[in-house]
């Protein structure tokens, strides 16, 4: 199983948004794709119109050790299956201070052996206790950015955050992939931050685009996606072609695969005993 978390420390990139049309976009094309909210406010699950459910028939069973994240009745929604969000993993939040509570994911789904093809993580704008929890479980990382300053600043500072990760937590983390989002090919200043981010990272950043689309920003909670209600849309033809190229992008570097074992099947190393903590990771968890 492929694992992708979809992440920019800034808020309202389209986070949410390329969360659901990747994945109803796979859903298209046959493949079996769970996506897990990891954002405590819910607006992915939300959009599904999917109704908050006890904590334990939600993602936070997953950071509870009295429940048991193999029962929770994943919920159907656009082409994919959902594990959705609850509002209590914001009071339970205070609690999972301990540098070994960035693990409860990545150790559930060792456990679980869930038959998907991808699990995509959705991810709150900020370092949070979830968002590391999704980056140590994962072997990919898709960063929506805005071409504006300050989503690019927070797509720098994503790219870091996974290197820290990589290098301190999650050594199977491969690849990391630059989305820009909401772009505007009338504006000058978009050609200029996508150039930025282009010269700095390179082959991380993605051919394909997501224009602005008005069909993409209307708001809707009946579990449709562009592809339903404006196939033919340059929304959907945008996530239609950047899905086309991520996929291609996650299989080539699967063909590393003997690099880089799956992290959600491979017994975890070095992982930080709770006694010496890594004051980098504690930071990262206090901030
Ligand atoms: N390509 C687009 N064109 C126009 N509007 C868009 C596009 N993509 C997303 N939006 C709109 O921009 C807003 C932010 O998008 P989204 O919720 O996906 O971002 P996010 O990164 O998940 O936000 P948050 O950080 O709050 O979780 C939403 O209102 C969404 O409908
Ligand atoms: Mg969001």
């Amino acid at each position: 199983m492929t694992v992708l978390s979809v992440c920019n420390h800034k808020g309202g990139t389209g986070k949410t948004t390329t969360t659901i049309h990747v994945a109803a976009a796979l859903g298209l094309s046959g493949w079996r794709t769970l996506v897990i909210d990891l954002d405590p406010q819910g607006f992915l699950t939300h959009t599904m119109g999917t109704e908050e459910p006890a904590p334990e028939q939600s993602v936070a069973a997953f950071f509870d050790a009295d429940a048991d994240p193999g029962r929770i009745r994943v919920r159907e929604a656009a082409g994919f299956d959902l594990i959705p969000s609850s509002s209590t993993l914001t009071r339970r939040m205070r609690d999972l201070n301990k540098p070994t509570d960035v693990l409860w994911v990545r150790e559930a789904l060792q456990r679980l052996d869930l038959e998907y093809d991808l699990l995509l993580f959705d991810t709150a704008a900020a370092v949070t206790v979830y968002s590391l929890n999704a980056l140590v479980a994962s072997q990919h990382v898709l960063i929506p950015v805005l071409p504006e300053y300050q989503s690019v600043v927070g797509g720098e500072q994503t790219y870091q955050t996974t290197q820290l990760v990589e290098n301190k937590l999650n050594p199977r983390l491969d690849t990391r992939q630059f989305l820009f989002t909401q772009v505007d090919a009338r504006k000058r200043m978009h050609k200029t931050y996508r150039e930025y981010i282009q010269e700095k990272y390179g082959e991380a950043v993605m051919d394909n685009i997501i224009r602005t689309s008005t069909s993409l920003a209307k708001s809707r909670d009946d579990a449709t996606t562009i592809f339903d209600h404006e196939p033919s849309s340059r929304g959907a033809l945008d996530y239609a072609n950047a899905t086309d190229e991520l996929v291609g992008r996650l299989q080539e570097a699967s063909k590393d695969a003997g690099r880089k074992a799956d992290p959600a099947t491979t017994a975890p190393n070095g992982l930080p005993a709770e006694a010496d903590a890594d004051p980098e990771v504690s930071q990262l968890l206090n901030s």
